[in-house]
Parts: C-alpha cells; sequence; structure tokens
C-alpha cells in the first residue's frame, strides 16, 4: 500500500471555537489515527500576517491553536506538526511558485475578487486596501501544500478553489522543470457537521457567533443560555429541523442521545432545560481536553518545543527536496556539471528534462534514430536508413502518430519499453513545442 499523505493548516489568527472543533480539529485528530496514512498539520502562521497586523494577536493565536489541537489529542510523535514559519523552505517555494503561476490565475481567485467587487460596487480603486499578501496568498497556500507533495488536503469547501490552484502551478513546474511534485486533491467530508453559531447562521469569526471551544465552564453555561431559540412555551412541540441547540447537541452527542433529545423536543421540552442538557453534554465532552488546554497555555515553554521538534522533522523532507528544487530551476553550484554546455545549447528546456530523438550514420552507412525518454532510457532503437530524409520522415510521423506508427514504419520499441512510454514522449516533446 502506498503512504497517502495528508496535510491541512490553520490560519492563527482566531481562538478556536465549537465549529473549528466539530468541522476541523475532531474529524483531523480521528484521521491521523489511520493506518497507510502520514498526516501533516501545520500552524499557518504566515498567512496569519495576512489577515491582521496584531503581533500580540498572531502569538496568542498560535499558542491557542497548538495546544487545542494537543488537548483534543493530536499526537506529535506520530504525525508532522509544526509552524509554517519554522520552514524556510515554504517561503523558498513559494518565490519558485510566483515565477511560474499566471496573474491571470490569482486574479480569478474568489478571495481577492471578492474584495475587487466590493470596492467596484462602492466605488473605489479596485485594489484598495488589497495587499499583495491577500493576491499572493493562494501561491504561499501552494507551496505548503505541494513542499511535501500532499496527496489529499481536507478542506472546507470555500479553499477548493486554492487545491485547484496548487494543481496548477504544481502542474507548471512540473512541465518546465520535470517531474518533482504530486498534484493535491482536495476532500471535502460531508459528513463533518457545519455548526450553526448563537445566532443560527454559521458559527463563524466573522459573524462574530462562535462559542469558544474553551471558554471556562461557568461562561461556556452562559453563552449556551444565550442561544437563540423560537418563542414556543414548554410543552409546546419543538421543531428539531431549525434548531441550532439541536444541530450542536447532535455534533457532540452519540445517536441514542440525539434520538432522546428528539423525543423530548417532539413532546415539548422547554428551552431552558434543553440548554442546560446542551450545556452539560458540550462540558463531559470538553473538560477534559480543557484541563489539557489549560495545561499548555500555562506551559507555552512546552508548545514551542514541541512545535520546533516537529519542525525539525519537516524539514528532514523539506530541506533535501528544496536542494533538488534549487537544482532543478538552475540554482546551482556554478562548478557542477554542463553550465558552459547549456551556454551553447540555449533553448526553451535543458535536454535532460526532455526525450530526445538522436540521428546519426553508422559506419555501415546508413542513417538511424533513437529515442530517449525524459529520464534517459531507452524508447527506441530505429532500423537503418538509406536516406537521412527517411529518417527525418519517420521520426516526422511517430510525433504525429505515437505509436500507432511503429507497425507501418516496420519499428519495434525498445527492449522493456513499451507503447505507452512512446506516447508519453511525443506528447512531452509536442506541449514542449507550444
Ligand atoms: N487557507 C486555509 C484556511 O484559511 C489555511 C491554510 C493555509 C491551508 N495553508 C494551507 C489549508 C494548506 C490547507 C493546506 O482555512
Amino acid at each position: 500500500m502506498t503512504i497517502q499523505r495528508v496535510l491541512t493548516g490553520i490560519t492563527t489568527s482566531g481562538t478556536p471555537h465549537l465549529g473549528n472543533y466539530v468541522g476541523a480539529v475532531r474529524p483531523a485528530v480521528q484521521a491521523s489515527h489511520r493506518p497507510g496514512v502520514q498526516s501533516f498539520y501545520f500552524l499557518a502562521d504566515y498567512h496569519a500576517l495576512i489577515k491582521t497586523g496584531d503581533p500580540a494577536r498572531v502569538q496568542r493565536s498560535t499558542l491557542e491553536i497548538a495546544a487545542t489541537w494537543l488537548a483534543a489529542g493530536l499526537d506529535p510523535d506520530k504525525v508532522f506538526f509544526y509552524r509554517q514559519s519554522d520552514i524556510p523552505e515554504i517561503p523558498e517555494l513559494t518565490w519558485f511558485l510566483t515565477c511560474v503561476c499566471g496573474k491571470g490565475l490569482l486574479n480569478r481567485a474568489h478571495a481577492y475578487k471578492a474584495s475587487v467587487d466590493k470596492n467596484t460596487a462602492a466605488g473605489a480603486e479596485p485594489d484598495d486596501g488589497v495587499t499583495a499578501g491577500l493576491f499572493m496568498y493562494p501561491v504561499l497556500m501552494a507551496a505548503d501544500i505541494i513542499l511535501f507533495n500532499a496527496h489529499k488536503v481536507p478542506v472546507g469547501r470555500d479553499q477548493i478553489q486554492h487545491i485547484e490552484m496548487a494543481r496548477d502551478m504544481a502542474a507548471s513546474f512540473n512541465h518546465l522543470y520535470g517531474e518533482h511534485f504530486t498534484l493535491p486533491e482536495a476532500i471535502i467530508d460531508d459528513n463533518v457537521a457545519t455548526l450553526p453559531g448563537l445566532d443560527g447562521r454559521k458559527m463563524s469569526k466573522s459573524y462574530d457567533n462562535t462559542i469558544p471551544l474553551f471558554a471556562p465552564r461557568e461562561e461556556l453555561k452562559k453563552l449556551v443560555m444565550g442561544l437563540l431559540t423560537d418563542s414556543r412555551a414548554p410543552g409546546e412541540p419543538k421543531d428539531t429541523e431549525v434548531s441550532a441547540l439541536f444541530q450542536i447537541y447532535q455534533a457532540f452527542a452519540s445517536p441514542q442521545e440525539t434520538e432522546a433529545m428528539r423525543q423530548a423536543y417532539a413532546s415539548g421540552i422547554a428551552w431552558g432545560e434543553a440548554k442546560q442538557m446542551l450545556f452539560e453534554r458540550l462540558d463531559t465532552e470538553i473538560a477534559p481536553m480543557r484541563a489539557a488546554y489549560t495545561h499548555y497555555m500555562t506551559h507555552p515553554e512546552e508548545v514551542e518545543a514541541i512545535v520546533k521538534r516537529g519542525a525539525e522533522k519537516a524539514r528532514a523532507i523539506a530541506t533535501p527536496f528544496t536542494s533538488r528544487l534549487r537544482a532543478a530551476v538552475g540554482l546551482r553550484n556554478l562548478a557542477d556539471g554542463s553550465a558552459a554546455g547549456s551556454v551553447v545549447k540555449s533553448g526553451k528546456a535543458t535536454k535532460s528534462e526532455l526525450p530526445s530523438f538522436k540521428q546519426y550514420r553508422e559506419k555501415d552507412g546508413l542513417f538511424y534514430f533513437k529515442l530517449l525518454a525524459a529520464d534517459g532510457t531507452l524508447v527506441l532503437q530505429s532500423t537503418g536508413f538509406d536516406q537521412p530524409k527517411a529518417c527525418g520522415a519517420a521520426i516526422g510521423r511517430l510525433q504525429a502518430e505515437g505509436a500507432a506508427a511503429l507497425a507501418p514504419l516496420g519499428q519495434t520499441l525498445a527492449a522493456g519499453s513499451t507503447a505507452d512510454a512512446l506516447d508519453t514522449a511525443m506528447a512531452a516533446l509536442r506541449d514542449a513545442k507550444n
């Protein structure tokens, strides 16, 4: 079984709330225990700088989020758990990707477009208040993902476009410099609940309707008691479908408990009583984690040491990989290899990254060609041709028709090669011309 790499980042600009826990933290911690999966969870503090200019908030949020993941049961020995800003390879790769990413692609990013639309509607300059950081957000995020060659990226629906952009950037880089990156895929878990907030809309920092995950018990109780309900009196049957209270309860309760609550709704439980039940259910689940959370919040040096160790682990992958990428783009030791040769050859891509046809004349006076794949393996060794023109025509036909042209040309593949390898090589050559 090939190991699947699953990676996700959490922007460190806020305080974790119940919605984050149910929607991201809990499913991720569960997934990290699955066999055959290598998990990468990181604190996206570079991304936080795009959202806030408040240094104290970035620091506090980074600690809070790290403490939350640890309290929720993430095992830093089993997964890669690190802080983005401890991995200098991420900003380095961001630059490489910046140089292969079309500006037009970034123009189409939803978050950027939303800012432009808002400005336009308000009669302001389109880019008013838009930093280059916001514009570049998808590139930094692509670097986060493909630096570790993640296969799967669990995200919310609002992030799907960013994963598609990461694929685009990875493919552009691969196309230009050879196959270095895995193309990542978003995974959206439809079973994961989106929690409603205090006012019944989606729980979100931007609506200011959140219940902080680790609010002290008394505060948690006060917040739950303030949940929006309708005006139905005790004894009147209540509707579970539209009830934020019921949905939050369901996200924490067992199916049996949920069923019991459904019946209590039908038989007219008083809102006050239902709120009390929700509060107790939440507190039962949260209290043990809250104790661990409080421990980490009061021992930040432990958290610091944990993420630093995580960075070491992550960099054991990232540093050598980045050396390879540096060499691929041409940031090389000047004394290495074919610097002089490449001046003479020039051209779009260096030869070694593309398949190539070599034509030559043998002592028997005939003209031959061979086809080498991008990695240098022999795909085809031709038979002899009387005329160089016939040799060239055969190459032209192979380029146009691929493996289908083999039989009519009376040619056969090299031992160990395949029709697929031939077709792939021809496609790569066609692409390189465009
Ligand atoms: N943009 C993500 C969010 O706001 C956070 C993030 C940063 C991320 N880098 C990532 C998510 C890489 C997944 C993979 O939710």
